[in-house]
C-alpha cells in the first residue's frame, strides 16, 4: 500500500505550537517539517553538538534505496515486500546533490563517519557518483571523513573496483552463513553464499578495508553456522561481527525467544576457539570486542577479532552518536523512532546552507532517544508494538 498522507493535530514538544506532522504509513513514521525550524533563533556550527544526554553527533548514515535484492525475513520478509510493494518513487528519493549538501552540514557539526545503506545501496544507480562527492569532504580538521557502506555483497564482485577508485574507504558485507542451504534460505531469494564470498575477496584485493563482516543471529536458524563462521573468518583480517536480531521495524515478526545473547555466542566460540577481552576501539563503538587469544591467554593479533552486537541484551544507548537520513531525506535521531524530521523539503525550498545548520544543530540538541536502554528496561516481550520505521528504509 502506497504511503498516504495526512496531517494530524499531534504536537512534539520541543517545537512551535504551529506543527502539524505529516504521517506516513508506508514508512510507519510521523514526519515533522523541519521548516518550522528556520524561523527560531539561529543555531550555528562551531564542530561538536550534543544532545539532552551530552552525546555527540559522529556519525551520519544515509540510506540512498528502500529497495534491495534479497528478502531476509528479519528485515524485508517477502509477505511484505512482496512485487505489489510500493517502493518510493525516484522523484522521492533525495538526489546526489540534495544528499551532499545535507551531509556537508552534518560534517560542520562534528560529523566524522558517513555509511552508505539501503535497502542495498549498490542498487541505486551511479552510487560511485555519490561516493566521489561525499569522499571530497573535509572535517573541521581538515581531515577525510571515514566513508564506508553497508552491503549484502551481490554485486560487490562487479562493483569493488570502481568503489575503491571513487574514493571508498571500506565496506561492511552482511553474511549469515556459510551453509550454501541456510544462506539462500535467509536472503529468501536463492541467492548462493560462493557469490558474497567472490564479492568479498573482490573488496580485499581492491584495499576495501578493514572489511567488517555482519551476522545477524537468529535461533533455530543459523546458530548452528556461528563456529564455522568464526573459524573461517579467524585470520583473515576481517572482523566478523554477531548481531543480536532486534525488533526493529513493525514487519519482521520479532520474538525474545529467537534472540541469542551475545553473552551466549561468546560462550559457544569460546569452547573451541579461546578469546579474550579488548578493549573498545573508540567511543561510542557498536561491537564489543573479542580477539583470538595465544596458548599463553593473550591476544593472538595475527589471528583478529570478531566482536558481537549486543542492542537487545546490552544497550549501547548512552554514547549513541549516529543520525540517520533516509532515502527521502527524513533525519531519524534513532534506529526505532517512529518521527523523523523533513530535510527535503528544506533542501527543496528556500532554506540556506545557514538554515540547514540551524535545523540540524536544534533537531539533534534537542535528541533524548534512548529506545534499546528503555527495551531492556521493559518485560523480556515487550517493545514489538507500536509503529515505528523499518529499517530498509532507514538503513541499519
Ligand atoms: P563500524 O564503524 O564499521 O564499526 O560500523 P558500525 O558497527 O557502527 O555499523 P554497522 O552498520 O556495521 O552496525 C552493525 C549493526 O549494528 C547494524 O546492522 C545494526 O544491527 C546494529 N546497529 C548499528 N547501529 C545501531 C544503533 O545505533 N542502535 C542499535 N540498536 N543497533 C545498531
Ligand atoms: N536485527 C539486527 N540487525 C538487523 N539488520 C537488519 N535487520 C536487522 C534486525 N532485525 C542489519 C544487519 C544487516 C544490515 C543491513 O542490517 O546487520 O546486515
Ligand atoms: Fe536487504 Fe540487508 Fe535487509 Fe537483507 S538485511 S533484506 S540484504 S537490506
Ligand atoms: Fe542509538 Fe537508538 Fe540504537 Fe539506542 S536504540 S543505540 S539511541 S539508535
Amino acid at each position: 500500500m502506497r504511503a498516504f498522507l495526512w496531517t494530524i493535530a499531534t504536537m512534539t514538544e520541543r517545537f512551535s505550537p504551529k506543527f502539524i506532522p505529516v504521517v506516513d504509513l508506508r514508512a510507519g513514521s510521523l514526519s515533522v517539517p523541519a521548516s518550522s525550524l528556520v524561523a527560531a533563533n539561529s543555531m550555528s556550527a562551531n564542530g561538536q553538538v550534543s544532545d539532552k544526554l551530552g552525546r555527540n553527533l559522529r556519525d551520519l548514515r544515509i540510506s540512498v534505496t528502500d529497495r534491495c535484492n534479497f528478502r531476509c525475513n528479519y528485515c524485508m520478509p517477502k509477505e511484505i515486500f512482496d512485487k505489489d510493494y510500493a517502493y518510493l518513487p525516484h522523484t522521492s528519493l533525495l538526489s546526489f546533490e540534495e544528499i551532499v549538501r545535507i551531509a556537508r552540514q552534518f560534517v560542520k557539526h562534528g560529523v566524522q563517519k558517513i555509511r552508505l545503506t539501503g535497502g542495498e545501496p549498490l542498487l541505486r544507480k551511479n552510487i560511485e557518483g555519490l561516493i566521489e562527492q561525499l569522499a571530497a569532504l573535509r572535517t573541521l580538521d581538515g581531515n577525510p571523513l571515514d566513508l564506508t557502506l553497508t552491503t549484502n555483497g551481490a554485486l560487490l564482485a562487479r562493483k569493488a573496483k570502481a568503489l575503491k577508485a571513487a574514493g571508498l574507504q571500506r565496506v561492511t558485507v552482511s553474511l549469515d552463513g556459510l551453509d550454501d542451504a541456510v544462506f539462500r534460505s535467509m536472503n529468501d531469494v536463492d541467492f548462493p553464499v560462493a557469490n558474497v564470498l567472490d564479492g568479498i575477496h573482490a573488496a580485499q584485493a581492491a584495499g576495501l578495508g578493514p572489511i567488517k563482516i555482519n551476522m545477524v543471529v537468529k535461533r533455530g536458524t543459523n546458530d548452528q553456522e556461528i563456529l564455522p563462521m568464526a573459524r573461517h573468518f579467524k585470520g583473515s583480517g576481517m572482523v566478523l561481527r554477531f548481531i543480536e536480531y532486534m525488533d526493529v521495524g513493525a514487519t519482521n515478526g520479532w520474538r525474545m525467544h529467537d534472540v541469542i545473547p551475545s553473552a551466549e555466542v561468546i560462550q559457544h566460540i569460546q569452547s573451541e576457539l579461546p578469546l579474550v577481552a579488548l578493549e573498545a576501539a573508540s567511543p561510542g563503538e557498536t561491537a564489543q570486542r573479542w580477539g583470538f587469544a595465544n596458548a599463553t591467554g593473550a591476544h593472538d593479533r595475527a589471528a583478529g577479532e570478531i566482536g558481537v552486537i549486543s542492542s537487545v541484551t546490552q544497550a549501547f544507548c548512552s554514547d549513541c552518536n549516529r543520525a540517520r537520513l533516509s532515502t527521502e531525506g527524513q533525519l531519524y535521531l534513532c534506529l526505532f523512532a517512529n518521527q523523523g524530521y523533513d530535510l527535503r523539503s528544506l533542501v527543496r525550498g528556500s532554506a540556506t546552507d545557514e538554515d540547514l545548520v540551524s535545523a540540524i544543530g536544534h533537531i539533534w540538541s534537542g535528541r533524548t532517544d534512548r529506545y534499546s536502554e528503555l527495551r531492556s528496561a521493559m518485560a523480556a516481550d515487550a517493545g514489538t508494538g507500536g509503529r515505528r520505521v523499518e529499517m530498509s528504509y532507514i538503513g541499519g
